[in-house]
C-alpha cells in the first residue's frame, strides 16, 4: 500500500480556526500524526458556515500547509459538524428475531426500527449511536449477535442536523477538491480523542469549549446518552474584554490567551499588564486582576448553563467520572478550578487528545481535540467509507446506509 492510501485526514472546521491533521497508520495499527495545518477561520458563526468563499479560502490554506508538512496529496477528509441546529434524541425499536438466536440482520432491522421517528423536514439524521440492546427483557447487552432470544430491543441516541448546514460544509470541501469521507458531530469526534473507556463506562460529561460554541456530550454505561450545543464560547470572553479593556478584538484575544484567568483569587493583586489602546493612543498599564474580574462572571454563567443542561438531561446523578473540559477555551487559567467550584463535588479535568503518535507535542493541545478525534474516528470506521458529494441527491440515505454497515460489522 502506498503512503497515500494509508493516510487519514481530519479537517476540523471551527469558528476560530481550521485545523487539518494528517495521520498515517503504523504497522502496529497505531496512528502517527505526520502533518498539521492550521489557519484562522473566516466564514463561520457559532459553528455554522455563513460565508462559503471565506471558508473555502481558509480550508485551502490549512490543507496546503498540512500537505506540505506531511508530503502527501490530500484527497479525502473526515470533517465535523456543529451548531445550534443539532438535535439529539433517545429512541428505541423492537423486532422479533428471525430464528432463536440474534443475527446481524436482526440488529440492522432493530436499528432501522429505532430510527423511525418524526424528524422535521429540514433536519436529517447524522448519527445513530446504539446505547444498549435488550433481549427478552434482559437489558444492558452490548453485543447481541449470537445470543438466544426471540424479542430484540435497541436503545439508540439519534443525532440530527440541518440539511443546509451539512450541505454547506460539503460544498466548501468539494470546492477545495476534497471528498468528504464522513461528517461527524464535533463532540462525538472530540470524545474519541479525550475520554477514556473507563470514564465513558462510569459516566462522564464532555464539555468542548471552542470559540463560538460549547458542545456537550454525556456518556453513561459506555454509550452516548445526551448531546447539546450552548451557543457561547471563547469569542464571547474576547468580546467582553474588548468592551471592558477598550482594546481591539485581536489584542483582546492575545491578552486573554497570555494573561487571562477566570478566577480572581488565582491572580496576584500585584500583577500588572499593558493594554494596547486603539486609535494610536499609548498603551495603558492595568492590574491583571481586572481581566479576571471581567472573565469570571461570564465563565460562571457558561458553567451554570452547562449545569442546567445536566439537570435537564436527567443524568446528573449518574456521572461519577465528572467533567472533562476540552477545546481551546479550556486552556484559560482557572477553568478547571471554577468548574470544580460550580459543580460541587464532581471531579473535573482538562482533556488533551490522546491515542496517537508522531507529532504528539503539537496535537496534544485541547485545541486539537476535534481534529485528532476525527482521525481516530476515521481509522475506526474507514473500511466502510464512500465519499459524500453534494451533488448526491440522497446524501443522508447514503450516510444511513453506511451507518447500517457499521452495525452489521461491529455487532
Ligand atoms: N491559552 C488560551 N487561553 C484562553 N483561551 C484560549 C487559549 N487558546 C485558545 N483560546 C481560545 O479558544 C477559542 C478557540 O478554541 P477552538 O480552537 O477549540 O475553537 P473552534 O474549534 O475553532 O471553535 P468552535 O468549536 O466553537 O466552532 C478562542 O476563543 C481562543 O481565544
Ligand atoms: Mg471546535
Amino acid at each position: 500500500m502506498s503512503k497515500q492510501d494509508q493516510v487519514i485526514v481530519g479537517l476540523d472546521i471551527g469558528t476560530s480556526k481550521i485545523a487539518c491533521i494528517v495521520a498515517e497508520s503504523a504497522p502496529d495499527g497505531k496512528l502517527d500524526v505526520i502533518g498539521i495545518g492550521t489557519h484562522p477561520s473566516r466564514g463561520l458563526r457559532k459553528g455554522v458556515v455563513v460565508n462559503i468563499e471565506s471558508t473555502v479560502e481558509s480550508i485551502r490554506l490549512a490543507v496546503e500547509e498540512a500537505e506540505l508538512m506531511a508530503g502527501v496529496d490530500i484527497k479525502s477528509i473526515y470533517t465535523g459538524i456543529a451548531g445550534s441546529h443539532i438535535r439529539g434524541y433517545n429512541s428505541h425499536g423492537v423486532v422479533a428475531t428471525r430464528g432463536s438466536e440474534v443475527v446481524k440482520e436482526d440488529v440492522t432491522r432493530v436499528i432501522d426500527a429505532a430510527q423511525a421517528m418524526n424528524i422535521p423536514a429540514d433536519q436529517q439524521i447524522l448519527h445513530i449511536l446504539p446505547q444498549e440492546y435488550i433481549i427478552d427483557h434482559q437489558d444492558g447487552i452490548r453485543e447481541p449477535v449470537g445470543m438466544s432470544g426471540v424479542r430484540l430491543e435497541a436503545k439508540v441516541h439519534v443525532i440530527t442536523g440541518a440539511v443546509s448546514s451539512a450541505q454547506n460544509i460539503i460544498k466548501c470541501c468539494n470546492r477545495c477538491d476534497l471528498d468528504v469521507a464522513d461528517m461527524v458531530l464535533e463532540q462525538v469526534a472530540s470524545s474519541e480523542a479525550v475520554l477514556s473507556q473507563d470514564e465513558k463506562d462510569i459516566g462522564v460529561v464532555l464539555v468542548d469549549i471552542g470559540g463560538g460554541t460549547t458542545d456537550i456530550a454525556i456518556f453513561i454505561d459506555g454509550a452516548i446518552r445526551h448531546t447539546t450545543v450552548i451557543p457561547i464560547g471563547g469569542d464571547h470572553l474576547t468580546n467582553d474584554l474588548v468592551v471592558g479593556l477598550r482594546t481591539s478584538a485581536r489584542e483582546a484575544d492575545q491578552l486573554k490567551k497570555r494573561y487571562g484567568a477566570c478566577m480572581v483569587e488565582l491572580v496576584s493583586a500585584d500583577d500588572q499588564i499593558e493594554v494596547p489602546s486603539v486609535g494610536g493612543r499609548p498603551p495603558r498599564p492595568m492590574p491583571r486582576q481586572v481581566m479576571a474580574q471581567i472573565l469570571e462572571p461570564r465563565v460562571q454563567e457558561l458553567f451554570e448553563l452547562v449545569k442546567a443542561e445536566l439537570q435537564h438531561s436527567g443524568y446528573q446523578e449518574l456521572i461519577a467520572a465528572g467533567l472533562v473540559l476540552t477545546g481551546g477555551s479550556s486552556l484559560l487559567q482557572g477553568m478547571v478550578e471554577l468548574a470544580e467550584e460550580t459543580f460541587d463535588s464532581l471531579p473535573v479535568r482538562l482533556g488533551r487528545p490522546q491515542g496517537v503518535g508522531g507529532l504528539v507535542d503539537v496535537v496534544s493541545s485541547p485545541v486539537y481535540a476535534t481534529g485528532v478525534g476525527l482521525i481516530l474516528y476515521g481509522q475506526r470506521y474507514r473500511q466502510h467509507q464512500k465519499p459524500i458529494h453534494n451533488s448526491e441527491k440522497h446524501m443522508f440515505s447514503k450516510v444511513w446506509k453506511r451507518m447500517r454497515s457499521w452495525f452489521g460489522d461491529t455487532t
